[in-house]
């Protein structure tokens, strides 16, 4: 696909990316949410899980490299993998079983552990812009897909 580039003023529009990406959510999908320190990968993830009716704080799982969420139609799984280390982290604290069909993962620094996660729905690039931040999406699979095309063309996408 075509990426789709938008511009995000604010944290305001990066909540409210989050907020149109719930919409269109589905059991099964991994995102991958990619940019350097302070990008907004966590207000996105913070965006979405307000939209589906999580009232509490959400913070990056910065030590425990994930955090979930039972929500009303499935688990969704927020990991932030910084201070990831090596492959047998990831297997002696199971983070293979947090994806499956019936989970959402969005994934903070998924390219601290590539070689063991599969390949994401979605991919989200942030960056900063003198005036907010550029978001880059692109859909890998047909799943990915679907859920971006329902996203509309509401907001300002150029
Ligand atoms: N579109 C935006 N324009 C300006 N500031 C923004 C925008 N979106 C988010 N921010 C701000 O960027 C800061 C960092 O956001 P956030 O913690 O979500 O980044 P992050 O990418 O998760 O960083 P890290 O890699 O450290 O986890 C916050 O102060 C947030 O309010
Ligand atoms: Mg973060």
């Amino acid at each position: 696909m075509t990426p789709l580039t938008i511009h995000l003023n604010d944290e305001a529009a990066t909540l409210d990316l989050g907020a149109r990406l719930a919409a269109s959510l589905k059991p099964g999908l991994y995102i991958a949410l990619r940019g350097d320190l302070g990008t907004g990968k966590t207000t996105l993830v913070r965006g979405l899980l307000r939209a589906l009716g999580h009232h509490g704080a959400v913070k990056s799982p910065s030590y425990s490299l994930v955090e979930p969420y039972a929500l009303p139609g499935f688990e969704f799984n927020h990991f932030d993998l910084y201070r990831f280390r090596d492959d047998s982290e990831w297997h002696d604290s199971g983070f293979g079983d947090y994806f499956g069909p019936d989970s959402v993962c969005a994934v903070e620094w998924p390219e601290k552990a590539s070689a063991l996660l599969p390949d994401a729905d979605i991919d989200i690039a942030l960056t900063v812009e003198a005036d907010g931040r550029g978001a880059r999406i692109v859909a890998n699979t047909a799943a990915g897909q679907r859920c971006i095309t329902q996203w509309g063309t509401g907001g300002d996408a150029r």
